[in-house]
């Protein structure tokens, strides 16, 4: 894509499209070949067709996979009017639907419309800013004693223990369970999930029923963690204790139906908002955490920075806070510049969730092209966040380059690896505070040498997966 000057790793100059309107004209997109399209190309690797897709420079991309006529978008401009300005002429795209909803149809992620409106305004409260601050203590804690596990020993599988850890303190967060030894049911099932909705894999292409070896797999971590969910909603319900978490306000949660009768949520519905939440919110922060490890380990030099930020934020026994000079806490993280760039920064060149995906509902017209009603818009962060009209050397790991100059310059649009609009994602302060004082916290004990080295084999599940598990060797500081 184009490259324009920029001195201080921005642009900054305006987001206007690359190419004017030329109505009825198809974009530019890969050869595919009849019936099928470019289903192969895409299967065979997901990341390499993206980025072909990427390299024709052009704001829209047009290209077929299944039966699906897909659009790329990755202007700016175009992105915010499909997730905001336009938003109500977008829908979430069939074949998420079809895919995620055989499994979870009743969840926030997918639900459309008033229900979608009334549940999503219900369950705000359990993320608000100040509720999110009572978590961090926990958070904390459950880092910390992660960290002393880590002693002693000469490497780690970085991302096997970040998802084992971001469940464990989602399902206390949320539901305050402890699963810490007995997280598997859980944690395999949304293993089994993310395996089976492999973009790269034809299984992702079928039906939930059709008896692959994945979808067998899926079923079987499905019932198990179904089992899991019902018996620990079971409990709650036995239980006399006081709660003031999400299960607690799914369980009290009074909605009016068609007849405008107040109805309770029905056990599907707790089940597939459950599955929704801990599916969504643990494996993108664990992937978040283990690729800015990754790059840590890969960058000595941007490694010590961050070191030297923590030692010094925490050397007093943290900003503001009485707290053990060991810990950070939610009140430090105000005081972490630099951390907060390492993380924004390992968002933009690896973004948990790599594209965001709509389907207009009327023929619309996006980047000068005429778009049709059920199309399948993609949104891609992958390709977004590395674009050289704002990042310059966008394959480079620069935490630096977030200054405040820089953030103030950016289109909106050009980086967005929680989405936006109202469907932007309800977890994003959840997300960012966990992260956050996780990578303090292990920072703050170890320093990371690297095992696992780029270029990393990507694999494009529900969520940007690394081939391989990333490990790092371990220093203790
Ligand atoms: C780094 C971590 C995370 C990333 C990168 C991320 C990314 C996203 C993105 C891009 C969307 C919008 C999808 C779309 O518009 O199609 C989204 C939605 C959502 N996220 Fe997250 N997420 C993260 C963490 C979390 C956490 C911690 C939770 C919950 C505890 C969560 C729960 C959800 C839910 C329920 C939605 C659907 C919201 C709706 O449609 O109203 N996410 N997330």
């Amino acid at each position: 894509m184009a490259t324009q000057d920029a001195t201080d790793g921005s642009t900054g100059s305006g987001a206007e499209p690359l190419r004017e309107s030329t109505p009825g004209e198809r974009p530019p997109g890969p050869d595919g070949v009849p019936v099928v399209g470019n289903t192969l190309q895409f299967l065979r690797d997901p990341v390499a067709f993206y980025d072909r897709c990427a390299a024709f420079e052009d704001d829209v991309v047009a290209y077929r996979i299944a039966t699906s006529d897909g659009y790329m978008l990755t202007h700016p401009a175009d992105i915010e009017r499909v997730l905001v300005t336009d938003d109500a002429d977008f829908r979430r795209a069939s074949i998420i639907q079809d895919s995620l909803g055989q499994i979870a149809d009743g969840g926030l992620f997918l639900m459309e419309g008033e229900d979608w409106k009334a549940h999503r305004s219900a369950l705000q409260p359990s993320f608000y800013r100040d509720r999110i601050e009572t978590y961090a203590e926990m958070m904390a804690r459950f880092s910390d004693e992660r960290a002393a596990e880590w002693r002693g020993r000469d490497s780690v599988l970085v991302s096997e223990e970040m998802r084992t850890l971001t469940l464990e303190i989602l399902a206390k967060t949320l539901l305050d369970v402890d699963v810490r030894g007995q997280e598997s049911a859980l944690r395999d099932a949304a293993a089994a999930v993310s395996d089976r909705f492999d973009a790269g894999s034809l299984s992702a292409l079928l039906p939930l029923w059709v008896p692959t070896p994945a979808n067998r797999r899926c079923q079987r971590a499905v019932k198990q963690f179904d089992e899991a969910i019902a018996d620990i909603v079971a409990d709650r319900r036995a239980s006399d204790g006081e709660f003031d978490d999400l299960l607690s306000i799914l369980l009290d949660l009074e909605l009016d139906d068609a007849d405008a009768e107040a109805q309770g949520l029905t056990e599907t519905e707790i089940r597939d908002h459950l599955f929704t939440f801990l599916f969504a919110g643990h494996e993108t922060t664990a992937l978040t955490l283990s690729y800015a490890v990754f790059l840590l380990a890969n960058h000595p030099e941007k490694q010590a920075r961050l070191h030297d930020e923590l030692d010094e934020v925490l050397a007093d026994g943290g900003e503001g806070s009485s707290a053990d000079a060991a810990s950070p806490s939610a009140s430090d993280l105000f005081a972490f510049d630099y951390l907060d760039d390492v993380v924004d920064e390992a968002l933009r060149l690896y973004p948990p969730a790599y594209t965001v995906f709509r389907e207009p509902t009327r023929d619309v017209s996006l980047g000068g092209y005429e778009i049709p009603g059920g199309a399948t818009i993609s949104m891609p962060q992958w390709v977004v966040h590395r674009d050289e009209r704002w990042y310059d050397e966008p394959d480079t790991f620069r935490p630096e380059r977030w200054t405040e100059v820089f953030r103030d310059a950016l289109p909106e649009y050009a980086y967005f690896p929680f989405g936006g609009g109202p469907r932007h994602c309800i977890g994003m302060r959840f997300a960012l505070m966990e992260a956050k004082l996780v990578l303090a916290t292990l920072a703050q004990r170890f320093a990371f040498d690297p095992v696992t080295e780029p270029p990393l084999d990507l694999s494009m599940q529900l969520t940007l997966q690394p081939e391989d598990p990333i490990e790092v060797a371990l220093d203790e500081r």
